[in-house]
Protein backbone atom coordinates (compact mmCIF):
# COMPACT_ATOMS: atom_id res chain seq x y z
CA UNK A 1 0.00 0.00 0.00
CA UNK A 2 2.69 2.25 1.08
CA UNK A 3 4.73 1.93 -2.37
CA UNK A 4 1.14 2.30 -3.97
CA UNK A 5 1.28 6.00 -2.17
CA UNK A 6 4.52 6.55 -3.17
CA UNK A 7 3.74 6.06 -6.67
CA UNK A 8 0.82 8.08 -6.87
CA UNK A 9 2.77 10.99 -4.97
CA UNK A 10 5.10 10.83 -7.66
CA UNK A 11 2.84 10.78 -9.91
CA UNK A 12 1.46 13.92 -8.72
CA UNK A 13 4.72 15.50 -8.94
CA UNK A 14 5.68 14.82 -12.00
CA UNK A 15 2.11 15.91 -13.61
CA UNK A 16 3.04 19.21 -11.66
CA UNK A 17 6.28 19.50 -13.10
CA UNK A 18 4.94 18.83 -16.73
CA UNK A 19 2.51 21.64 -16.12
CA UNK A 20 4.96 23.78 -14.81
CA UNK A 21 7.13 23.36 -17.70
CA UNK A 22 4.41 23.95 -20.43
CA UNK A 23 3.19 26.75 -18.87
CA UNK A 24 6.42 28.54 -18.56
CA UNK A 25 7.86 27.28 -21.73
CA UNK A 26 5.06 27.02 -24.52
CA UNK A 27 2.60 29.67 -26.09
CA UNK A 28 -0.95 29.13 -24.93
CA UNK A 29 -2.61 28.06 -28.47
CA UNK A 30 -3.35 28.95 -31.16
CA UNK A 31 0.07 30.46 -32.42
CA UNK A 32 0.47 30.82 -36.44
CA UNK A 33 3.70 29.37 -38.10
CA UNK A 34 5.24 30.85 -41.00
CA UNK A 35 7.70 28.84 -42.92
CA UNK A 36 10.56 31.30 -44.18
CA UNK A 37 13.48 29.09 -44.83
CA UNK A 38 14.19 25.87 -46.51
CA UNK A 39 11.44 22.94 -45.81
CA UNK A 40 12.29 20.94 -42.79
CA UNK A 41 15.51 23.72 -41.57
CA UNK A 42 12.82 24.98 -38.60
CA UNK A 43 13.20 28.48 -40.39
CA UNK A 44 9.99 28.85 -38.98
CA UNK A 45 8.22 32.19 -37.60
CA UNK A 46 5.65 31.73 -34.52
CA UNK A 47 3.07 34.69 -34.51
CA UNK A 48 0.34 34.83 -31.98
CA UNK A 49 -3.21 36.26 -32.46
CA UNK A 50 -3.26 37.89 -29.62
CA UNK A 51 0.08 39.56 -29.22
CA UNK A 52 -0.59 40.98 -33.17
CA UNK A 53 -3.96 42.34 -31.84
CA UNK A 54 -2.51 43.90 -29.03
CA UNK A 55 -0.01 45.03 -31.16
CA UNK A 56 -1.88 46.61 -34.07
CA UNK A 57 -4.08 49.12 -31.81
CA UNK A 58 -0.45 50.63 -30.66
CA UNK A 59 0.61 50.34 -34.28
CA UNK A 60 -1.97 53.12 -35.79
CA UNK A 61 -0.55 55.91 -38.11
CA UNK A 62 -2.16 59.28 -36.65
CA UNK A 63 -3.92 61.82 -39.22
CA UNK A 64 -1.65 63.88 -41.14
CA UNK A 65 -2.54 67.36 -41.87
CA UNK A 66 -2.07 67.86 -45.46
CA UNK A 67 1.00 69.83 -46.89
CA UNK A 68 0.86 73.86 -47.06
CA UNK A 69 3.61 74.86 -49.01
CA UNK A 70 2.22 78.27 -49.28
CA UNK A 71 3.47 81.49 -47.88
CA UNK A 72 7.24 83.47 -48.06
CA UNK A 73 10.15 81.46 -46.23
CA UNK A 74 9.95 81.43 -42.63
CA UNK A 75 13.27 83.08 -42.00
CA UNK A 76 12.12 86.09 -44.09
CA UNK A 77 9.32 86.22 -41.62
CA UNK A 78 10.11 84.97 -38.27
CA UNK A 79 13.04 86.14 -36.36
CA UNK A 80 15.11 82.93 -34.64
CA UNK A 81 14.97 79.69 -37.38
CA UNK A 82 17.74 77.80 -37.66
CA UNK A 83 17.22 75.11 -38.66
CA UNK A 84 14.07 75.30 -41.04
CA UNK A 85 14.52 78.96 -41.95
CA UNK A 86 14.27 77.76 -45.89
CA UNK A 87 10.35 76.07 -45.30
CA UNK A 88 7.52 78.10 -46.56
CA UNK A 89 5.17 79.38 -43.44
CA UNK A 90 2.18 77.56 -44.00
CA UNK A 91 4.15 74.43 -44.16
CA UNK A 92 6.07 75.62 -41.47
CA UNK A 93 3.02 75.93 -39.14
CA UNK A 94 1.81 72.83 -40.72
CA UNK A 95 5.27 71.42 -38.81
CA UNK A 96 4.52 73.05 -35.40
CA UNK A 97 1.34 71.63 -35.58
CA UNK A 98 1.76 68.42 -35.82
CA UNK A 99 5.72 67.92 -33.69
CA UNK A 100 2.48 69.26 -31.22
CA UNK A 101 0.63 66.74 -31.76
CA UNK A 102 3.53 64.20 -31.83
CA UNK A 103 5.39 65.07 -28.78
CA UNK A 104 3.34 67.40 -26.46
CA UNK A 105 -0.45 67.05 -27.27
CA UNK A 106 -0.94 68.02 -23.48
CA UNK A 107 0.83 70.67 -23.27
CA UNK A 108 0.59 72.46 -26.54
CA UNK A 109 2.54 74.97 -27.87
CA UNK A 110 3.80 76.60 -24.33
CA UNK A 111 5.77 72.66 -24.15
CA UNK A 112 8.49 74.36 -26.49
CA UNK A 113 7.84 77.79 -26.38
CA UNK A 114 7.46 80.77 -24.34
CA UNK A 115 4.46 81.95 -25.65
CA UNK A 116 4.68 85.67 -25.34
CA UNK A 117 7.87 85.62 -27.71
CA UNK A 118 8.10 82.41 -29.64
CA UNK A 119 11.33 83.52 -31.01
CA UNK A 120 12.72 82.90 -27.23
CA UNK A 121 15.05 80.46 -26.94
CA UNK A 122 14.54 79.55 -22.98
CA UNK A 123 13.03 76.34 -22.42
CA UNK A 124 15.30 73.44 -23.20
CA UNK A 125 12.62 71.77 -24.45
CA UNK A 126 12.80 73.68 -27.80
CA UNK A 127 16.27 73.81 -28.44
CA UNK A 128 16.23 69.42 -28.04
CA UNK A 129 13.55 69.85 -30.33
CA UNK A 130 15.76 71.87 -32.83
CA UNK A 131 18.34 69.16 -32.37
CA UNK A 132 15.86 66.69 -33.13
CA UNK A 133 14.76 68.01 -36.41
CA UNK A 134 18.32 67.60 -37.56
CA UNK A 135 18.63 64.47 -36.54
CA UNK A 136 15.11 63.02 -38.28
CA UNK A 137 16.85 64.81 -41.15
CA UNK A 138 19.88 62.71 -40.60
CA UNK A 139 17.83 59.62 -40.33
CA UNK A 140 15.67 60.03 -43.29
CA UNK A 141 18.46 61.41 -45.27
CA UNK A 142 21.36 59.31 -44.66
CA UNK A 143 20.10 55.97 -43.21
CA UNK A 144 17.83 55.12 -46.48
CA UNK A 145 19.38 51.87 -46.19
CA UNK A 146 17.81 51.32 -43.22
CA UNK A 147 14.28 53.15 -42.94
CA UNK A 148 14.38 53.19 -46.79
CA UNK A 149 11.45 55.69 -48.48
CA UNK A 150 9.38 55.19 -45.34
CA UNK A 151 11.55 57.47 -42.99
CA UNK A 152 10.35 58.76 -39.41
CA UNK A 153 8.93 61.22 -37.79
CA UNK A 154 8.83 62.36 -34.48
CA UNK A 155 6.33 60.14 -33.76
CA UNK A 156 8.13 57.58 -34.81
CA UNK A 157 9.78 57.31 -31.44
CA UNK A 158 7.12 59.56 -29.27
CA UNK A 159 3.89 58.51 -30.03
CA UNK A 160 2.35 61.41 -28.28
CA UNK A 161 4.81 61.15 -25.30
CA UNK A 162 7.03 63.78 -24.53
CA UNK A 163 9.91 61.26 -23.94
CA UNK A 164 9.64 58.20 -26.10
CA UNK A 165 8.19 55.40 -23.76
CA UNK A 166 11.28 52.88 -25.04
CA UNK A 167 14.67 54.26 -24.13
CA UNK A 168 17.84 53.24 -21.75
CA UNK A 169 20.54 54.39 -19.90
CA UNK A 170 23.70 52.63 -18.99
CA UNK A 171 22.52 50.64 -15.66
CA UNK A 172 25.55 49.33 -13.44
CA UNK A 173 23.07 47.25 -12.20
CA UNK A 174 22.81 46.11 -8.28
CA UNK A 175 25.85 46.89 -5.51
CA UNK A 176 28.10 44.14 -6.47
CA UNK A 177 30.61 42.48 -4.64
CA UNK A 178 34.44 42.63 -5.63
CA UNK A 179 37.42 39.88 -6.16
CA UNK A 180 36.05 37.31 -7.93
CA UNK A 181 32.30 38.94 -8.12
CA UNK A 182 33.66 41.87 -10.39
CA UNK A 183 32.40 40.95 -13.36
CA UNK A 184 28.95 39.92 -12.78
CA UNK A 185 26.71 41.34 -14.98
CA UNK A 186 23.30 40.23 -13.71
CA UNK A 187 23.65 36.89 -15.62
CA UNK A 188 20.99 34.74 -14.12
CA UNK A 189 18.28 37.07 -12.42
CA UNK A 190 15.62 38.10 -15.08
CA UNK A 191 16.48 41.02 -15.83
CA UNK A 192 18.11 41.54 -18.90
CA UNK A 193 16.50 42.28 -21.73
CA UNK A 194 13.12 40.76 -22.15
CA UNK A 195 13.19 39.06 -18.97
CA UNK A 196 16.20 37.02 -19.87
CA UNK A 197 18.53 36.03 -17.76
CA UNK A 198 21.44 37.52 -19.74
CA UNK A 199 23.73 40.84 -18.95
CA UNK A 200 20.98 43.70 -18.38
CA UNK A 201 23.02 46.08 -20.12
CA UNK A 202 24.39 45.14 -23.86
CA UNK A 203 23.29 48.37 -25.01
CA UNK A 204 26.53 50.74 -23.36
CA UNK A 205 28.56 48.25 -24.85
CA UNK A 206 26.90 47.87 -28.64
CA UNK A 207 24.79 50.89 -29.37
CA UNK A 208 27.44 53.60 -28.43
CA UNK A 209 30.69 55.13 -29.89
CA UNK A 210 34.16 53.14 -29.91
CA UNK A 211 31.48 49.64 -29.83
CA UNK A 212 32.38 45.98 -29.53
CA UNK A 213 31.89 44.36 -32.51
CA UNK A 214 29.13 41.83 -32.77
CA UNK A 215 30.91 38.95 -33.88
CA UNK A 216 31.59 36.09 -31.09
CA UNK A 217 30.88 33.01 -33.41
CA UNK A 218 34.59 31.38 -34.23
CA UNK A 219 35.76 31.19 -37.59
CA UNK A 220 37.87 27.85 -37.10
CA UNK A 221 36.79 24.66 -36.09
CA UNK A 222 39.40 24.39 -33.27
CA UNK A 223 39.23 26.56 -30.63
CA UNK A 224 42.96 27.71 -30.89
CA UNK A 225 41.89 30.83 -33.17
CA UNK A 226 38.72 32.04 -31.13
CA UNK A 227 39.75 34.89 -29.41
CA UNK A 228 36.02 35.19 -27.84
CA UNK A 229 35.40 34.58 -24.07
CA UNK A 230 31.78 33.57 -22.48
CA UNK A 231 31.11 36.88 -21.29
CA UNK A 232 31.27 38.32 -25.11
CA UNK A 233 29.19 36.00 -25.69
CA UNK A 234 26.63 36.34 -23.08
CA UNK A 235 26.48 40.32 -24.49
CA UNK A 236 25.78 39.54 -28.39
CA UNK A 237 23.11 37.11 -27.09
CA UNK A 238 21.28 39.55 -24.40
CA UNK A 239 21.51 42.08 -27.42
CA UNK A 240 19.96 39.45 -29.82
CA UNK A 241 17.34 39.19 -27.48
CA UNK A 242 16.68 42.93 -27.83
CA UNK A 243 16.41 42.57 -31.32
CA UNK A 244 13.95 39.86 -31.30
CA UNK A 245 11.70 41.49 -28.72
CA UNK A 246 12.28 44.95 -30.05
CA UNK A 247 10.87 44.07 -33.56
CA UNK A 248 8.56 41.00 -32.36
CA UNK A 249 10.66 38.31 -34.42
CA UNK A 250 12.23 35.25 -34.04
CA UNK A 251 15.81 34.51 -34.42
CA UNK A 252 15.23 33.19 -37.33
CA UNK A 253 13.59 36.27 -38.95
CA UNK A 254 17.30 37.19 -39.57
CA UNK A 255 19.41 34.11 -39.14
CA UNK A 256 19.40 30.67 -40.55
CA UNK A 257 20.10 29.16 -36.61
CA UNK A 258 22.58 26.39 -37.91
CA UNK A 259 25.09 28.94 -37.99
CA UNK A 260 24.18 32.30 -36.95
CA UNK A 261 27.40 34.16 -37.64
CA UNK A 262 26.93 32.99 -41.68
CA UNK A 263 26.21 35.61 -43.95
CA UNK A 264 25.22 33.72 -46.84
CA UNK A 265 22.58 31.62 -45.29
CA UNK A 266 21.01 34.60 -43.74
CA UNK A 267 17.97 36.63 -44.44
CA UNK A 268 18.08 40.81 -46.25
CA UNK A 269 16.60 41.41 -43.36
CA UNK A 270 19.90 40.83 -40.85
CA UNK A 271 21.66 43.55 -43.58
CA UNK A 272 19.02 46.16 -42.62
CA UNK A 273 19.42 45.14 -39.23
CA UNK A 274 23.25 45.74 -39.77
CA UNK A 275 22.55 49.07 -40.83
CA UNK A 276 20.17 49.91 -38.30
CA UNK A 277 23.32 49.07 -35.73
CA UNK A 278 24.66 51.62 -37.00
CA UNK A 279 22.27 54.49 -37.18
CA UNK A 280 21.43 53.88 -33.49
CA UNK A 281 25.09 54.42 -32.84
CA UNK A 282 24.85 57.33 -35.22
CA UNK A 283 22.04 58.29 -33.40
CA UNK A 284 22.66 58.31 -30.07
CA UNK A 285 26.30 59.60 -30.28
CA UNK A 286 25.78 62.37 -32.88
CA UNK A 287 22.29 63.39 -31.46
CA UNK A 288 21.21 62.33 -28.06
CA UNK A 289 24.62 62.27 -26.10
CA UNK A 290 24.91 65.96 -27.31
CA UNK A 291 21.79 67.40 -25.89
CA UNK A 292 22.58 65.60 -22.26
CA UNK A 293 23.86 68.95 -21.38
CA UNK A 294 20.25 70.60 -22.24
CA UNK A 295 18.18 68.17 -19.85
CA UNK A 296 17.18 68.60 -16.41
CA UNK A 297 18.43 66.75 -13.80
CA UNK A 298 14.92 64.50 -13.55
CA UNK A 299 15.66 63.43 -17.20
CA UNK A 300 18.79 61.22 -16.29
CA UNK A 301 19.33 57.85 -15.63
CA UNK A 302 20.95 56.86 -12.39
CA UNK A 303 24.27 57.08 -13.56
CA UNK A 304 23.95 60.54 -14.94
CA UNK A 305 23.98 59.66 -18.65
CA UNK A 306 20.28 60.96 -20.79
CA UNK A 307 18.31 58.82 -22.56
CA UNK A 308 19.41 57.03 -25.58
CA UNK A 309 17.39 54.71 -28.12
CA UNK A 310 17.75 51.36 -29.51
CA UNK A 311 15.44 48.61 -31.56
CA UNK A 312 12.54 49.33 -29.70
CA UNK A 313 12.50 53.02 -29.55
CA UNK A 314 10.85 52.96 -33.50
CA UNK A 315 10.24 49.43 -33.59
CA UNK A 316 8.36 48.98 -29.70
CA UNK A 317 7.04 45.52 -30.97
CA UNK A 318 6.61 45.40 -34.79
CA UNK A 319 8.91 44.46 -37.36
CA UNK A 320 8.65 47.57 -39.06
CA UNK A 321 8.06 50.89 -36.89
CA UNK A 322 4.08 51.17 -37.84
CA UNK A 323 4.20 48.60 -39.59
CA UNK A 324 6.43 50.30 -42.78
CA UNK A 325 3.82 53.28 -43.60
CA UNK A 326 5.22 56.03 -44.87
CA UNK A 327 5.71 58.72 -42.18
CA UNK A 328 8.27 61.49 -43.60
CA UNK A 329 7.58 61.78 -47.43
CA UNK A 330 4.51 63.70 -46.73
CA UNK A 331 6.92 66.03 -44.78
CA UNK A 332 9.85 67.20 -47.06
CA UNK A 333 11.25 69.47 -44.62
CA UNK A 334 12.10 66.47 -42.45
CA UNK A 335 14.85 65.83 -44.85
CA UNK A 336 18.05 67.64 -45.43
CA UNK A 337 18.52 70.06 -47.84
CA UNK A 338 21.05 69.19 -50.21
CA UNK A 339 23.25 71.86 -49.12
CA UNK A 340 23.49 70.87 -45.66
CA UNK A 341 26.81 70.63 -44.17
CA UNK A 342 25.92 70.74 -40.55
CA UNK A 343 25.17 67.00 -40.24
CA UNK A 344 26.30 64.46 -37.66
CA UNK A 345 24.43 61.34 -38.18
CA UNK A 346 27.70 60.16 -40.55
CA UNK A 347 27.26 57.28 -43.19
CA UNK A 348 28.81 53.81 -41.24
CA UNK A 349 32.79 53.75 -41.40
CA UNK A 350 32.44 49.98 -41.89
CA UNK A 351 31.18 48.85 -45.25
CA UNK A 352 28.39 46.16 -45.24
CA UNK A 353 29.19 43.06 -44.84
CA UNK A 354 30.56 41.08 -47.67
CA UNK A 355 28.34 38.29 -48.05
CA UNK A 356 25.57 39.87 -50.01
CA UNK A 357 22.31 39.16 -48.65
CA UNK A 358 19.99 36.54 -50.89
CA UNK A 359 18.15 38.07 -53.34
CA UNK A 360 17.08 34.88 -55.19
CA UNK A 361 13.27 33.93 -55.56
CA UNK A 362 11.95 32.08 -52.46
CA UNK A 363 12.80 28.54 -52.78
CA UNK A 364 10.80 26.49 -54.68
CA UNK A 365 9.20 24.64 -51.82
CA UNK A 366 7.89 27.65 -49.85
CA UNK A 367 4.71 27.47 -49.35
CA UNK A 368 1.63 30.17 -50.11
CA UNK A 369 1.51 29.98 -46.35
CA UNK A 370 4.80 32.14 -45.95
CA UNK A 371 2.29 35.36 -46.09
CA UNK A 372 2.32 37.20 -42.83
CA UNK A 373 -0.75 36.14 -40.37
CA UNK A 374 -3.68 38.23 -40.98
CA UNK A 375 -3.02 40.77 -38.35
CA UNK A 376 0.31 41.72 -39.99
CA UNK A 377 0.46 44.07 -41.41
CA UNK A 378 -3.02 45.98 -41.59
CA UNK A 379 -4.53 46.39 -45.31
CA UNK A 380 -3.15 49.80 -45.97
CA UNK A 381 0.62 49.12 -45.47
CA UNK A 382 2.58 48.32 -48.48
CA UNK A 383 5.57 45.81 -47.35
CA UNK A 384 4.95 42.21 -45.88
CA UNK A 385 8.07 40.67 -44.85
CA UNK A 386 9.42 38.71 -47.79
CA UNK A 387 10.08 35.19 -47.08
CA UNK A 388 13.70 34.41 -46.90
CA UNK A 389 15.51 32.37 -49.45
CA UNK A 390 18.90 30.52 -48.15
CA UNK A 391 21.11 30.72 -51.32
CA UNK A 392 22.62 27.15 -51.03
CA UNK A 393 21.21 23.47 -50.21
CA UNK A 394 21.15 22.71 -46.64
CA UNK A 395 23.46 19.28 -46.02
CA UNK A 396 21.78 16.48 -46.85
CA UNK A 397 21.41 13.87 -44.16
C1 LIG B 1 8.35 70.08 -29.71
C2 LIG B 1 8.70 71.46 -29.60
C3 LIG B 1 7.84 72.49 -30.30
C4 LIG B 1 6.48 72.63 -30.23
C5 LIG B 1 5.48 71.76 -29.46
C6 LIG B 1 6.14 73.80 -31.00
N1 LIG B 1 7.27 74.36 -31.52
FE1 LIG B 1 7.37 76.09 -32.58
N2 LIG B 1 9.41 75.92 -32.70
C7 LIG B 1 10.12 74.84 -32.22
C8 LIG B 1 11.50 75.00 -32.63
C9 LIG B 1 12.63 74.01 -32.35
C10 LIG B 1 11.59 76.20 -33.37
C11 LIG B 1 12.82 76.80 -34.01
C12 LIG B 1 13.01 76.18 -35.41
C13 LIG B 1 14.33 76.59 -36.05
O1 LIG B 1 15.24 77.03 -35.38
O2 LIG B 1 14.41 76.42 -37.30
C14 LIG B 1 10.24 76.78 -33.37
C15 LIG B 1 9.91 77.99 -33.94
C16 LIG B 1 8.63 78.51 -34.01
C17 LIG B 1 8.29 79.80 -34.54
C18 LIG B 1 9.24 80.86 -35.06
C19 LIG B 1 9.49 81.87 -33.99
C20 LIG B 1 10.53 82.93 -34.38
O3 LIG B 1 10.18 84.08 -34.54
O4 LIG B 1 11.70 82.55 -34.51
C21 LIG B 1 6.91 79.91 -34.48
C22 LIG B 1 6.07 81.07 -34.94
C23 LIG B 1 6.42 78.70 -33.88
N3 LIG B 1 7.48 77.87 -33.60
C24 LIG B 1 5.11 78.43 -33.65
C25 LIG B 1 4.62 77.31 -32.98
C26 LIG B 1 3.23 77.06 -32.72
C27 LIG B 1 2.08 77.99 -33.14
C28 LIG B 1 3.15 75.90 -32.03
C29 LIG B 1 1.89 75.15 -31.53
C30 LIG B 1 0.96 74.83 -32.57
C31 LIG B 1 4.52 75.41 -31.87
N4 LIG B 1 5.38 76.29 -32.47
C32 LIG B 1 4.85 74.26 -31.19
C33 LIG B 1 9.65 73.82 -31.44
C34 LIG B 1 8.33 73.59 -31.11
C1 LIG C 1 14.85 58.14 -32.91
C2 LIG C 1 13.84 58.46 -31.93
C3 LIG C 1 13.38 59.91 -31.82
C4 LIG C 1 12.82 60.69 -32.81
C5 LIG C 1 12.57 60.30 -34.26
C6 LIG C 1 12.51 61.95 -32.20
N1 LIG C 1 12.88 61.94 -30.90
FE1 LIG C 1 12.61 63.46 -29.55
N2 LIG C 1 13.47 62.34 -28.10
C7 LIG C 1 13.99 61.07 -28.27
C8 LIG C 1 14.62 60.65 -27.03
C9 LIG C 1 15.32 59.32 -26.82
C10 LIG C 1 14.43 61.70 -26.11
C11 LIG C 1 14.88 61.75 -24.68
C12 LIG C 1 16.32 62.22 -24.64
C13 LIG C 1 16.50 63.68 -24.73
O1 LIG C 1 15.65 64.47 -24.28
O2 LIG C 1 17.56 64.08 -25.26
C14 LIG C 1 13.72 62.75 -26.82
C15 LIG C 1 13.36 63.96 -26.24
C16 LIG C 1 12.71 64.99 -26.90
C17 LIG C 1 12.33 66.23 -26.28
C18 LIG C 1 12.57 66.62 -24.83
C19 LIG C 1 11.34 66.25 -24.04
C20 LIG C 1 11.43 66.43 -22.57
O3 LIG C 1 10.35 66.59 -21.96
O4 LIG C 1 12.51 66.36 -21.99
C21 LIG C 1 11.69 66.97 -27.25
C22 LIG C 1 11.08 68.34 -27.09
C23 LIG C 1 11.70 66.19 -28.47
N3 LIG C 1 12.33 65.00 -28.21
C24 LIG C 1 11.18 66.60 -29.66
C25 LIG C 1 11.23 65.85 -30.83
C26 LIG C 1 10.76 66.35 -32.10
C27 LIG C 1 10.14 67.71 -32.35
C28 LIG C 1 10.99 65.35 -33.01
C29 LIG C 1 10.72 65.37 -34.50
C30 LIG C 1 11.33 66.47 -35.24
C31 LIG C 1 11.60 64.23 -32.30
N4 LIG C 1 11.73 64.58 -30.99
C32 LIG C 1 11.96 63.03 -32.88
C33 LIG C 1 13.93 60.30 -29.41
C34 LIG C 1 13.42 60.71 -30.63
C1 LIG D 1 16.57 41.79 -36.72
C2 LIG D 1 17.59 40.84 -37.13
C3 LIG D 1 18.17 39.94 -36.08
C4 LIG D 1 17.51 39.13 -35.20
C5 LIG D 1 16.00 39.00 -34.98
C6 LIG D 1 18.51 38.40 -34.48
N1 LIG D 1 19.75 38.76 -34.93
FE1 LIG D 1 21.53 37.93 -34.33
N2 LIG D 1 22.55 39.27 -35.52
C7 LIG D 1 21.96 40.20 -36.34
C8 LIG D 1 23.01 41.00 -36.94
C9 LIG D 1 22.80 42.15 -37.89
C10 LIG D 1 24.24 40.50 -36.46
C11 LIG D 1 25.66 40.93 -36.83
C12 LIG D 1 26.07 42.24 -36.27
C13 LIG D 1 27.45 42.61 -36.76
O1 LIG D 1 28.14 41.78 -37.35
O2 LIG D 1 27.81 43.76 -36.57
C14 LIG D 1 23.91 39.40 -35.57
C15 LIG D 1 24.87 38.61 -34.90
C16 LIG D 1 24.56 37.49 -34.16
C17 LIG D 1 25.53 36.59 -33.60
C18 LIG D 1 27.05 36.71 -33.76
C19 LIG D 1 27.47 36.09 -35.05
C20 LIG D 1 28.98 36.10 -35.24
O3 LIG D 1 29.44 36.44 -36.34
O4 LIG D 1 29.70 35.76 -34.29
C21 LIG D 1 24.84 35.61 -32.94
C22 LIG D 1 25.44 34.43 -32.21
C23 LIG D 1 23.44 35.92 -33.05
N3 LIG D 1 23.30 37.07 -33.81
C24 LIG D 1 22.42 35.18 -32.47
C25 LIG D 1 21.07 35.55 -32.48
C26 LIG D 1 20.05 34.93 -31.69
C27 LIG D 1 20.26 33.76 -30.75
C28 LIG D 1 18.87 35.58 -31.95
C29 LIG D 1 17.48 35.36 -31.34
C30 LIG D 1 17.42 35.55 -29.88
C31 LIG D 1 19.18 36.61 -32.93
N4 LIG D 1 20.52 36.58 -33.21
C32 LIG D 1 18.24 37.47 -33.47
C33 LIG D 1 20.61 40.35 -36.59
C34 LIG D 1 19.59 39.71 -35.90
C1 LIG E 1 14.82 55.63 -36.07
C2 LIG E 1 13.88 54.55 -36.04
C3 LIG E 1 14.43 53.13 -36.12
C4 LIG E 1 15.32 52.53 -35.25
C5 LIG E 1 15.98 53.13 -34.02
C6 LIG E 1 15.49 51.19 -35.73
N1 LIG E 1 14.74 50.97 -36.86
FE1 LIG E 1 14.58 49.23 -37.89
N2 LIG E 1 13.34 50.15 -39.24
C7 LIG E 1 12.90 51.44 -39.15
C8 LIG E 1 12.01 51.72 -40.27
C9 LIG E 1 11.29 53.02 -40.55
C10 LIG E 1 11.93 50.52 -41.02
C11 LIG E 1 11.07 50.24 -42.27
C12 LIG E 1 11.86 50.33 -43.55
C13 LIG E 1 11.09 49.72 -44.69
O1 LIG E 1 10.01 50.21 -45.01
O2 LIG E 1 11.57 48.72 -45.24
C14 LIG E 1 12.79 49.56 -40.35
C15 LIG E 1 13.00 48.25 -40.79
C16 LIG E 1 13.77 47.32 -40.13
C17 LIG E 1 13.99 45.97 -40.59
C18 LIG E 1 13.43 45.36 -41.89
C19 LIG E 1 12.19 44.57 -41.58
C20 LIG E 1 11.66 43.87 -42.82
O3 LIG E 1 10.77 43.01 -42.65
O4 LIG E 1 12.09 44.18 -43.94
C21 LIG E 1 14.78 45.34 -39.68
C22 LIG E 1 15.28 43.93 -39.72
C23 LIG E 1 15.08 46.31 -38.65
N3 LIG E 1 14.44 47.49 -38.96
C24 LIG E 1 15.90 46.06 -37.55
C25 LIG E 1 16.26 47.01 -36.62
C26 LIG E 1 17.19 46.78 -35.56
C27 LIG E 1 17.87 45.46 -35.26
C28 LIG E 1 17.32 47.95 -34.88
C29 LIG E 1 18.20 48.26 -33.68
C30 LIG E 1 19.63 48.00 -33.85
C31 LIG E 1 16.46 48.93 -35.53
N4 LIG E 1 15.85 48.33 -36.58
C32 LIG E 1 16.33 50.26 -35.12
C33 LIG E 1 13.21 52.37 -38.17
C34 LIG E 1 14.07 52.15 -37.12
Amino acid sequence: MKSMDTIKALGAVAALAVGAVAFFTLERPPVNVVQRGYRGTGLDEIYNPRHLAAQADLNKVPAMLPQLQVGPLAKTVYKNVQVLGDVHVGEFTRLMASMTTWVAPKQGCGYCHNVNNMADDSKYTKKVARKMILMVRAINSNWTDHVKKVGVTCYTCHRGNNVPQYIWFKNDGPPEAGGFAETYTGKNLMIGPNHSSLPYDPYSIFLKEDPQTIRVQATTALPGGDRHSIKQAEWTYALMIHFSSALGVNCTYCHNSRAFGDWSESTPQRVTAWYGVKMVRAVNTGYLEPVQSLLPSYRLGPSGDGPKVFCKTCHQGAYKPLYGAAMAPNFPELYQPAADTTDTGAMPAAAPPTAAPPTAAPPAAAPAAAAPPAATPPAETPTAPAPAAPTRQPPQP
